[in-house]
C-alpha cells in the first residue's frame, strides 16, 4: 500500500474554467451586457460573510457586477420576500443568491422559492430541482456542478462506477446523487446516498470507487474507511480551533493526511472543491445574463 495519491486541484480546474468563460463574458459585454449577481445576506455568520465575500471578490476581479444586500438577522419574512422580489425585476441582475443558512425564524423553502427560477443561479428553486431529477438540467447547484467539473478535468471515468456519497443536504449530496445517476455522457453512476442514520457508513465507503464526503464533521473519512486507488472528493470545509492569528484552521471532512498513499485521488481543503463552487457560481451567471440577448 503505497501509491502516489494524485492532488486534485480545484485551482486549477477553476482557472481552466475562468479562462474558457472569458470569451463568452466578451461577448456578452459587445452586447452591453454585464453579467451580474445579488447576493442576499441575512445576519452577521461568520463562515456566510466569508462565503459571500469570496464570491463576490471573484465577480469584480472578471470585471462582473455583483452587489451583496445585507439583511439585519432579525428581518422578517414578508420584508425579505419583498426585497427578492424587487431584485427579480431589476435587470441588472442575472443572478440572485440567498447565502444559507437563514436564521431559524425564517423559512427557507418559502423563501427560496420567491427567486425566480431564470435567476437561481444557485439551482435551489424547486423548479431548477425538478429539471435536474427529470432529466433536463437547467440551472445545476454550485458544488455538484464543480465536482463534476473536477472529475471531468482529471477524467476521472464515472460510468458505471460506484459512488458513495456521504451526506444527504438539498446543496450537494442529493442534487450530486440525482446528477451522477443521469443517464448521460459524464453520468451512469451506481450511486449510494448514506447519511446520519446509516448503520456503518464505511461498509459503504469501502467498497466506494469515488466518495463524495459532505457531512461537516471534521476529518472523518480515514484511511481504514476506504478502498485502494479510491478517489476522494472533499466537500467539507470545517474550522478547526487553535492558537493562529485567526484563531481556526480549516480541515475537511476526509483525513487528508492518513489517506495519502491509499486514495488514488484527492481533493486538498482548502483549494480543493471550494474554488469551483465559486467558479460555478460565475458559469450559471454568465449563462443567466446569455439567456436575456
Ligand atoms: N451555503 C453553503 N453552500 C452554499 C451555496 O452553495 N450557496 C448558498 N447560497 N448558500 C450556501
Amino acid at each position: 500500500m503505497n501509491i502516489d495519491t494524485k492532488i486534485l486541484s480545484g485551482k486549477e480546474v477553476a482557472t481552466f474554467v475562468y479562462r474558457n468563460l472569458e470569451a463568452k463574458i466578451g461577448d456578452l459585454k459587445k452586447e452591453d451586457v454585464i453579467p451580474g449577481l445579488a447576493a442576499v445576506l441575512v445576519g452577521e455568520d461568520p463562515g456566510s460573510k466569508v462565503y459571500v465575500r469570496s464570491k463576490t471578490r471573484r465577480f469584480n476581479k472578471l470585471g462582473l457586477l455583483s452587489e451583496t444586500f445585507l439583511f439585519p438577522a432579525d428581518i422578517d419574512e414578508g420584508s425579505l420576500i419583498h426585497e427578492i422580489q424587487m431584485l427579480n425585476e431589476n435587470s441588472n441582475f442575472h443572478g440572485i443568491l440567498v447565502q444559507l443558512p437563514l436564521p431559524k425564524h425564517l423559512n427557507e423553502k418559502k423563501v427560496l422559492h420567491e427567486v425566480l427560477p431564470q435567476k437561481d443561479v444557485d439551482g435551489f428553486h424547486t423548479e431548477n430541482l425538478g429539471l435536474l431529477t427529470a432529466g433536463y438540467p437547467r440551472y445545476v447547484p454550485c458544488t455538484p456542478k464543480g465536482i463534476l467539473e473536477i472529475l471531468k478535468y482529471y477524467e476521472i471515468l464515472i460510468e458505471g462506477k460506484h459512488v458513495v456519497i456521504v451526506g444527504r443536504s438539498n446543496i450537494v449530496g442529493r442534487p450530486l446523487s440525482i446528477l451522477l445517476g443521469l443517464k448521460r455522457k459524464f453520468g451512469n453512476a451506481t450511486v449510494t446516498v448514506c447519511h446520519s442514520r446509516t448503520p456503518d457508513i464505511s461498509e459503504h465507503t469501502k467498497r466506494a470507487d469515488i466518495i463524495i464526503a459532505a457531512v461537516g464533521v471534521p476529518q472523518m473519512i480515514g484511511a481504514d474507511m476506504i478502498k485502494e486507488g479510491s478517489t476522494l472528493i472533499d466537500v467539507g470545509i470545517n474550522r478547526v480551533k487553535d492558537d493562529s492569528e485567526n484563531g481556526y484552521h480549516l480541515v475537511g471532512d476526509v483525513d487528508f493526511q492518513s489517506v495519502l498513499g491509499k486514495a488514488g485521488a484527492v481533493t486538498p481543503v482548502p483549494g480543493g472543491v471550494g474554488p469551483m463552487t465559486i467558479a460555478m457560481l460565475v458559469a450559471n451567471t454568465v449563462e443567466a445574463a446569455s439567456r436575456t440577448i
